[in-house]
Protein backbone atom coordinates (compact mmCIF):
# COMPACT_ATOMS: atom_id res chain seq x y z
CA UNK A 1 0.00 0.00 0.00
CA UNK A 2 2.51 2.66 1.38
CA UNK A 3 4.54 2.92 -2.26
CA UNK A 4 1.21 3.23 -4.33
CA UNK A 5 0.65 6.36 -2.20
CA UNK A 6 1.23 9.51 -4.67
CA UNK A 7 4.90 11.11 -4.52
CA UNK A 8 4.87 14.39 -1.82
CA UNK A 9 5.98 17.47 -3.90
CA UNK A 10 9.17 18.94 -1.80
CA UNK A 11 9.65 22.77 -2.95
CA UNK A 12 12.36 24.43 -1.41
CA UNK A 13 12.57 28.32 -1.32
CA UNK A 14 15.71 30.17 -0.71
CA UNK A 15 15.05 33.40 0.33
CA UNK A 16 12.63 34.59 2.31
CA UNK A 17 11.95 38.60 1.84
CA UNK A 18 9.19 40.21 0.48
CA UNK A 19 8.91 38.11 -3.05
CA UNK A 20 9.62 34.68 -1.04
CA UNK A 21 7.39 34.99 1.32
CA UNK A 22 4.57 36.05 -1.04
CA UNK A 23 5.42 33.15 -2.85
CA UNK A 24 5.05 30.92 0.16
CA UNK A 25 1.90 32.67 1.64
CA UNK A 26 0.00 31.88 -2.29
CA UNK A 27 1.25 28.47 -2.53
CA UNK A 28 -0.13 27.38 1.01
CA UNK A 29 -3.35 29.14 -0.28
CA UNK A 30 -3.63 27.57 -3.62
CA UNK A 31 -2.00 24.33 -1.86
CA UNK A 32 0.42 23.37 -4.89
CA UNK A 33 2.82 21.04 -2.74
CA UNK A 34 3.28 18.74 0.45
CA UNK A 35 6.33 20.41 1.44
CA UNK A 36 7.77 23.86 1.58
CA UNK A 37 10.68 23.71 2.86
CA UNK A 38 12.07 27.83 3.46
CA UNK A 39 15.88 28.56 3.35
CA UNK A 40 17.29 32.51 4.04
CA UNK A 41 20.96 33.97 5.28
CA UNK A 42 18.98 35.09 8.40
CA UNK A 43 17.69 31.99 9.81
CA UNK A 44 15.59 34.17 12.70
CA UNK A 45 13.73 35.35 9.53
CA UNK A 46 12.83 32.30 8.06
CA UNK A 47 12.21 30.47 11.30
CA UNK A 48 9.81 33.53 12.23
CA UNK A 49 8.00 32.89 8.33
CA UNK A 50 7.58 29.54 8.94
CA UNK A 51 5.88 29.92 12.17
CA UNK A 52 4.15 32.42 11.00
CA UNK A 53 2.85 30.58 8.01
CA UNK A 54 1.76 27.32 9.86
CA UNK A 55 -0.74 28.79 11.73
CA UNK A 56 -2.41 29.66 8.53
CA UNK A 57 -2.37 26.03 7.37
CA UNK A 58 -5.57 24.68 8.93
CA UNK A 59 -7.30 27.34 6.70
CA UNK A 60 -5.08 26.21 3.38
CA UNK A 61 -6.87 24.22 1.06
CA UNK A 62 -4.71 21.30 1.38
CA UNK A 63 -2.12 20.40 3.89
CA UNK A 64 1.36 21.15 3.31
CA UNK A 65 3.96 21.11 5.53
CA UNK A 66 6.62 24.40 5.98
CA UNK A 67 9.81 24.26 7.94
CA UNK A 68 13.19 26.11 8.31
CA UNK A 69 15.53 24.18 7.06
CA UNK A 70 19.16 24.19 5.56
CA UNK A 71 20.47 23.34 2.20
CA UNK A 72 20.47 19.95 2.84
CA UNK A 73 16.65 19.45 2.33
CA UNK A 74 17.37 20.25 -1.24
CA UNK A 75 18.73 16.68 -1.42
CA UNK A 76 15.42 15.61 -2.46
CA UNK A 77 13.87 18.48 -3.79
CA UNK A 78 11.50 18.37 -6.79
CA UNK A 79 12.15 22.56 -6.91
CA UNK A 80 14.24 24.62 -5.81
CA UNK A 81 12.67 28.36 -5.87
CA UNK A 82 15.45 31.33 -5.93
CA UNK A 83 14.38 34.79 -5.07
CA UNK A 84 17.06 35.41 -2.94
CA UNK A 85 19.42 38.34 -3.61
CA UNK A 86 19.37 42.43 -3.61
CA UNK A 87 16.33 43.88 -4.70
CA UNK A 88 16.03 47.56 -7.42
CA UNK A 89 15.80 50.64 -5.37
CA UNK A 90 13.94 53.48 -6.66
CA UNK A 91 15.20 54.21 -10.43
CA UNK A 92 17.36 51.80 -10.10
CA UNK A 93 17.55 49.18 -13.32
CA UNK A 94 17.33 45.13 -12.77
CA UNK A 95 20.29 45.27 -14.58
CA UNK A 96 22.37 47.06 -12.59
CA UNK A 97 21.90 44.58 -9.94
CA UNK A 98 23.87 41.88 -11.71
CA UNK A 99 27.52 42.14 -10.02
CA UNK A 100 25.99 41.50 -6.46
CA UNK A 101 23.43 38.97 -7.32
CA UNK A 102 26.03 37.19 -9.59
CA UNK A 103 27.93 36.10 -7.15
CA UNK A 104 25.83 35.37 -4.19
CA UNK A 105 24.14 33.44 -6.53
CA UNK A 106 26.99 31.08 -7.43
CA UNK A 107 27.36 30.57 -3.53
CA UNK A 108 23.73 29.58 -3.49
CA UNK A 109 23.53 27.31 -6.63
CA UNK A 110 27.01 25.53 -4.83
CA UNK A 111 25.64 24.83 -1.92
CA UNK A 112 22.33 23.37 -3.51
CA UNK A 113 24.24 21.12 -5.87
CA UNK A 114 26.08 19.94 -2.76
CA UNK A 115 23.50 18.45 -1.55
CA UNK A 116 22.84 16.03 -4.19
CA UNK A 117 20.07 17.99 -5.73
CA UNK A 118 19.02 17.08 -9.13
CA UNK A 119 15.30 18.75 -9.51
CA UNK A 120 14.06 21.73 -11.24
CA UNK A 121 15.65 25.20 -10.44
CA UNK A 122 13.01 28.73 -10.80
CA UNK A 123 15.20 31.77 -10.40
CA UNK A 124 13.47 34.79 -9.85
CA UNK A 125 16.03 37.07 -8.39
CA UNK A 126 16.99 40.26 -11.11
CA UNK A 127 18.48 40.53 -13.99
CA UNK A 128 16.25 37.19 -13.74
CA UNK A 129 17.85 35.90 -17.41
CA UNK A 130 21.22 36.56 -16.38
CA UNK A 131 20.78 34.58 -12.67
CA UNK A 132 18.97 32.26 -14.36
CA UNK A 133 22.20 31.62 -16.98
CA UNK A 134 24.40 31.48 -13.88
CA UNK A 135 22.24 29.26 -12.58
CA UNK A 136 22.18 26.65 -15.42
CA UNK A 137 26.26 27.35 -15.70
CA UNK A 138 26.99 26.72 -12.13
CA UNK A 139 24.36 24.05 -11.33
CA UNK A 140 25.70 21.68 -14.61
CA UNK A 141 21.87 20.59 -15.05
CA UNK A 142 20.37 20.21 -17.76
CA UNK A 143 19.17 23.24 -19.56
CA UNK A 144 15.72 22.04 -19.70
CA UNK A 145 15.78 22.02 -16.17
CA UNK A 146 16.68 25.24 -15.36
CA UNK A 147 13.73 28.52 -16.12
CA UNK A 148 13.73 32.15 -14.92
CA UNK A 149 10.51 33.86 -14.41
CA UNK A 150 10.98 35.41 -17.64
CA UNK A 151 8.37 37.65 -18.40
CA UNK A 152 5.66 35.68 -17.13
CA UNK A 153 4.59 38.48 -14.84
CA UNK A 154 5.27 41.01 -17.60
CA UNK A 155 2.53 39.38 -19.76
CA UNK A 156 0.09 39.18 -16.64
CA UNK A 157 0.45 42.92 -16.56
CA UNK A 158 -0.29 43.13 -19.87
CA UNK A 159 -3.59 40.54 -19.88
CA UNK A 160 -4.99 42.70 -16.95
CA UNK A 161 -4.07 45.86 -19.04
CA UNK A 162 -6.09 45.01 -21.72
CA UNK A 163 -8.87 42.87 -19.96
CA UNK A 164 -9.58 45.89 -18.21
CA UNK A 165 -8.90 48.39 -21.68
CA UNK A 166 -11.10 46.06 -23.55
CA UNK A 167 -13.90 45.31 -20.53
CA UNK A 168 -13.14 41.17 -20.45
CA UNK A 169 -12.11 38.68 -18.01
CA UNK A 170 -7.97 38.42 -18.17
CA UNK A 171 -8.27 34.63 -18.59
CA UNK A 172 -9.98 35.30 -22.10
CA UNK A 173 -6.87 37.34 -22.88
CA UNK A 174 -3.95 35.95 -24.57
CA UNK A 175 -0.99 38.35 -25.36
CA UNK A 176 2.61 37.83 -24.59
CA UNK A 177 5.79 39.81 -23.96
CA UNK A 178 9.01 38.55 -24.52
CA UNK A 179 12.42 39.62 -24.42
CA UNK A 180 14.50 40.42 -21.54
CA UNK A 181 12.52 41.03 -18.34
CA UNK A 182 13.37 44.88 -17.91
CA UNK A 183 13.50 47.89 -20.30
CA UNK A 184 13.77 45.80 -23.36
CA UNK A 185 11.40 43.48 -23.29
CA UNK A 186 8.64 43.50 -26.41
CA UNK A 187 4.73 43.27 -26.99
CA UNK A 188 4.11 40.58 -29.68
CA UNK A 189 1.04 41.91 -31.02
CA UNK A 190 0.76 39.89 -33.86
CA UNK A 191 -0.50 37.38 -31.48
CA UNK A 192 -2.58 38.89 -29.28
CA UNK A 193 -6.28 37.63 -28.98
CA UNK A 194 -9.04 39.71 -26.62
CA UNK A 195 -11.57 37.27 -26.39
CA UNK A 196 -11.95 34.84 -29.69
CA UNK A 197 -10.78 38.07 -31.72
CA UNK A 198 -7.02 38.62 -33.06
CA UNK A 199 -6.17 42.21 -31.75
CA UNK A 200 -4.58 43.47 -34.91
CA UNK A 201 -8.23 42.62 -36.53
CA UNK A 202 -10.22 44.71 -34.32
CA UNK A 203 -12.21 47.61 -36.01
CA UNK A 204 -10.00 50.74 -36.17
CA UNK A 205 -13.24 52.32 -33.73
CA UNK A 206 -12.04 49.65 -30.99
CA UNK A 207 -8.49 49.51 -31.57
CA UNK A 208 -6.58 52.53 -31.27
CA UNK A 209 -2.88 52.05 -31.90
CA UNK A 210 -1.69 54.73 -29.93
CA UNK A 211 -3.29 53.55 -26.48
CA UNK A 212 -1.72 49.90 -27.34
CA UNK A 213 1.24 51.75 -26.90
CA UNK A 214 1.05 53.01 -23.91
CA UNK A 215 -1.04 50.20 -22.36
CA UNK A 216 2.89 48.21 -23.25
CA UNK A 217 5.18 51.28 -21.93
CA UNK A 218 2.63 51.40 -18.47
CA UNK A 219 3.15 47.61 -18.48
CA UNK A 220 7.23 47.57 -19.39
CA UNK A 221 7.61 50.53 -16.59
CA UNK A 222 5.40 48.73 -13.78
CA UNK A 223 7.68 48.02 -11.69
CA UNK A 224 9.53 51.59 -11.51
CA UNK A 225 5.52 52.86 -10.74
CA UNK A 226 5.27 50.14 -7.72
CA UNK A 227 8.89 50.96 -6.38
CA UNK A 228 8.37 54.87 -6.71
CA UNK A 229 5.32 53.80 -4.26
CA UNK A 230 5.33 51.03 -2.49
CA UNK A 231 9.04 50.67 -2.30
CA UNK A 232 9.15 46.70 -3.60
CA UNK A 233 7.04 44.61 -6.14
CA UNK A 234 6.39 40.93 -4.83
CA UNK A 235 2.33 40.17 -4.89
CA UNK A 236 2.59 40.02 -8.80
CA UNK A 237 5.60 37.79 -9.20
CA UNK A 238 5.22 35.95 -6.36
CA UNK A 239 2.01 34.95 -7.78
CA UNK A 240 3.66 34.69 -11.44
CA UNK A 241 6.08 32.24 -9.09
CA UNK A 242 3.03 29.45 -7.95
CA UNK A 243 1.91 29.58 -11.69
CA UNK A 244 5.19 28.28 -12.81
CA UNK A 245 5.69 25.84 -9.73
CA UNK A 246 1.57 24.53 -10.70
CA UNK A 247 2.54 23.94 -14.59
CA UNK A 248 5.48 21.59 -13.32
CA UNK A 249 4.14 20.11 -10.92
CA UNK A 250 0.80 19.38 -12.23
CA UNK A 251 2.67 17.75 -15.65
CA UNK A 252 0.51 21.06 -16.96
CA UNK A 253 2.31 21.49 -20.14
CA UNK A 254 1.04 24.86 -20.60
CA UNK A 255 2.22 27.43 -22.57
CA UNK A 256 4.42 30.44 -20.05
CA UNK A 257 6.88 33.01 -21.04
CA UNK A 258 9.67 31.86 -18.50
CA UNK A 259 13.25 32.47 -19.15
CA UNK A 260 14.33 29.58 -21.94
CA UNK A 261 18.09 28.82 -22.86
CA UNK A 262 17.86 29.46 -26.80
CA UNK A 263 19.86 26.88 -28.46
CA UNK A 264 19.21 28.51 -32.24
CA UNK A 265 16.07 29.36 -31.47
CA UNK A 266 14.59 32.34 -32.63
CA UNK A 267 18.55 32.81 -34.43
CA UNK A 268 19.90 32.93 -31.09
CA UNK A 269 22.26 30.90 -28.72
CA UNK A 270 23.48 30.53 -25.36
CA UNK A 271 21.71 33.07 -23.93
CA UNK A 272 18.59 33.09 -21.29
CA UNK A 273 15.60 34.69 -22.36
CA UNK A 274 11.62 35.32 -21.96
CA UNK A 275 10.11 33.22 -24.70
CA UNK A 276 6.56 31.09 -24.79
CA UNK A 277 7.82 27.92 -23.50
CA UNK A 278 5.64 24.55 -23.05
CA UNK A 279 6.08 23.93 -18.97
CA UNK A 280 5.96 20.22 -17.32
CA UNK A 281 7.26 18.27 -15.15
CA UNK A 282 10.49 17.80 -16.79
CA UNK A 283 10.85 21.57 -16.98
CA UNK A 284 10.69 23.04 -20.22
CA UNK A 285 9.32 20.97 -22.83
CA UNK A 286 10.11 22.74 -25.99
CA UNK A 287 10.62 26.74 -26.50
CA UNK A 288 7.42 27.85 -29.17
CA UNK A 289 9.17 29.95 -31.80
CA UNK A 290 6.63 33.08 -32.73
CA UNK A 291 7.01 33.96 -35.95
CA UNK A 292 8.08 37.34 -35.26
CA UNK A 293 7.78 40.36 -37.95
CA UNK A 294 11.09 42.60 -38.61
CA UNK A 295 10.77 45.22 -36.28
CA UNK A 296 9.64 42.57 -33.41
CA UNK A 297 12.80 40.22 -34.62
CA UNK A 298 14.84 43.37 -34.24
CA UNK A 299 13.64 44.31 -31.00
CA UNK A 300 13.99 40.94 -29.65
CA UNK A 301 17.94 40.92 -31.25
CA UNK A 302 18.46 44.15 -29.29
CA UNK A 303 16.89 42.37 -26.04
CA UNK A 304 19.66 39.66 -26.87
CA UNK A 305 22.59 41.95 -27.58
CA UNK A 306 21.93 43.82 -23.91
CA UNK A 307 21.45 40.76 -22.13
CA UNK A 308 24.84 39.38 -23.15
CA UNK A 309 27.02 42.63 -23.01
CA UNK A 310 25.38 42.77 -19.44
CA UNK A 311 26.73 39.40 -18.68
CA UNK A 312 29.77 39.81 -20.28
CA UNK A 313 31.91 40.65 -17.48
CA UNK A 314 30.05 38.48 -14.31
CA UNK A 315 30.26 35.50 -16.34
C1 LIG B 1 8.82 43.13 -11.30
C2 LIG B 1 10.06 42.59 -10.71
C3 LIG B 1 9.83 41.23 -10.27
O1 LIG B 1 8.76 43.31 -12.52
O2 LIG B 1 11.13 42.61 -11.59
O3 LIG B 1 7.87 43.37 -10.55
Amino acid sequence: MENRNKKVNRVVLIGTGAVGCSYAYSMINQGVAEELVLIDVNEAKSEGEAMDLNHGIPFAPSPINVWSGSYQDCETADLVVITAGLAQKPGETRLQLVEKNTKIFKEIVKNIMASGFDGIFLVATNPVDILTYVTWKESGLPKERVIGSGTVLDSARLRFALGQHFNMDTRNVHAYIIGEHGDTELPVWSRASVGVERLEELPAEKLNKECLENIFVNVRDAAYHIIERKGATYYGIGMSLVRITKAILNNENCILTVSSYLDGQYGQQDVFIGVPAVINRGGIREVIEIDLNEKEKQQFNHSVTVLKETMKPVI
